[in-house]
């Protein structure tokens, strides 16, 4: 029967909330196998968006699954609150290990993104006892209120729940497309860095303020890397101040940019708290904060527990994903499979006059959909190339409207990464000569 997505959404509907699910294709994933999913009608897909950058490791990696199976016919859980268990007390050293800072190092767990963010802030708040914190427009922290409070990608991201958590101060983040024609990245980086220190030079003083948290590279916010001059200013800013120096590597970490870290990416800049989430665990609920160990040592306990942040089952995913990306060289490969992606897309952005930039960082980046005449955001057509690329084979959304996200998993086939190409030149194609057609709801899809 060609309908068990739509029955399936039907039955679904009226019980499910509607701020919980951004609008894209009307489907029910049944399956999915390193870069291909299936959907509950037996159409496939190429997976260009990894869930999110949650499945980095590809969708049920043998590795992991066996891990996972094995974990739970011993304990499916026991609370690291109260008890150690053996998954659990593996991960922290390993983790620690890469933690791209040095010096000693401590972990704490969490169960999403979005409540390692809050710890973090609870840890600055602890270890500096200043209450002020930093943050940037266009980041995505997550959905808790600490995180969302921190958060700048969308309105819908305050409207009506506030008030917010207070002493969060928001400077604009130096996105590439705030850049002046004719100005030079460090011109820019330079402007940028004096709208980050007005805040400091009018109402906020330095030292009450106790951590900038950044992402090195958005996601949400458009797949924009900060200039790496721009991130030494304002991390030299944060040294002279004692303020704390944050990075939220959750959708950017675990190989995603061509490194482990995208912080890794600054050279001269070692962070004090590290969020870590998504792909740590192939996708199981489990996030992470690494931290200094004097920072981490500064909160108490019950300061930071969960029940299930941890779990046995989680920490042997984990543990089971670090394997992986280790001996797939992941890292490495997303590196060079990103160069691929980098030239293709830029081959497009030659044949196609709607393309209005190519940012790629390892196999991670975002593609600007615009009107050719104005330059401007183009939404309406990048919904619709992602719909005729749905329809034609390949997962793709948008973020802030007219940008394409590309994040596929690190373990994808070199010729499904062709074949994913073929269809996106395909509809590029179409939208140019004017074939392509617009689904009946483009209004509804995409944030
Ligand atoms: C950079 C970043 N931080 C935090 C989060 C929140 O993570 P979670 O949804 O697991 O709470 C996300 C999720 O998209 C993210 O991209």
């Amino acid at each position: 029967m060609e309908d068990k997505n739509k029955e399936m959404l039907k039955n679904e509907g009226d019980h499910f909330s509607k701020a919980s699910r951004i609008k894209y294709f009307d489907i029910v994933i049944k399956e999915g196998h390193g870069a291909i999913l299936t959907d509950e009608d037996n159409h496939q897909y190429i997976d260009l968006l990894s869930s999110a950058s949650s499945t980095n490791t590809g969708h049920a990696h043998p590795h992991v699954v066996k891990a996972i199976q094995d974990q739970a016919t011993k304990l499916i859980q026991y609370t690291p609150a109260y008890f150690a268990t053996e998954p659990e007390a593996k991960l922290a050293p390993r983790l620690a290990k890469l933690a791209p800072m040095e010096g000693p190092v401590e972990v704490a767990w969490g169960n999403s993104g979005s409540d390692a963010n809050d710890a973090i802030i609870k840890f600055a708040r602890a270890y500096t006892g200043r209450q002020y914190i930093v943050s940037f427009t266009g980041a995505y922290h997550g959905s808790t209120y600490g995180s969302i409070s921190v958060s700048g990608v969308s309105l819908n991201m305050t409207r009506k729940i506030g008030p917010l958590l207070p002493g969060v101060v928001k400077v604009p983040y130096p996105s590439s497309w705030y850049r002046h024609k004719g100005e030079s990245e460090d011109e820019f980086s330079d402007r940028m860095f004096e709208a980050f220190k007005l805040p400091f030079e009018t109402y906020l003083p330095a030292d009450e303020t106790a951590l900038i948290m950044v992402e090195p590279i958005q996601g949400d916010g458009g797949f924009c890397k900060a200039p790496e001059r721009y991130l030494n200013h304002v991390y030299k800013f944060a040294k002279d101040h004692g303020i704390l120096f944050a990075v939220d590597e959750i959708n950017q970490g675990m190989g995603r940019t061509g490194k482990m870290w995208s912080i890794q990416r600054f050279p001269k800049i070692q962070p004090d708290l590290v969020a870590v989430g998504k792909s740590v665990a192939s996708g199981l609920p489990l996030s992470v904060v690494l931290g200094r160990k004097k920072i981490m040592e500064s909160l108490n306990a019950p300061g930071n527990v969960y029940t299930t942040a941890g779990n046995p089952v989680t920490t042997a995913a984990a543990n089971a994903t670090l394997d992986v990306i280790e001996n797939e060289h992941l890292v490495e490969r997303s590196k060079r499979l990103g160069k691929v992606a980098e030239n293709k897309f830029k081959q497009f952005e030659q044949k196609f006059d709607f393309i209005g930039d190519v940012r790629l960082y390892g196999l991670n980046g975002g593609i600007d959909i615009v009107d050719p005449k104005t330059g401007k955001p183009d939404s309406k057509n990048a919904t619709r190339l992602i719909y005729r690329i749905f329809q034609l084979g390949a997962l793709m959304i948008t973020v802030r409207g007219n940008i394409l996200r590309f994040q596929p998993p690190l373990v994808i086939k070199e010729e499904e990464l062709d074949q994913a190409f073929n269809i996106i030149e395909q509809a590029m194609q179409e939208l140019k000569d004017g074939k392509i057609k617009s689904p009946a709801n483009l209004d509804q899809i995409g944030w």
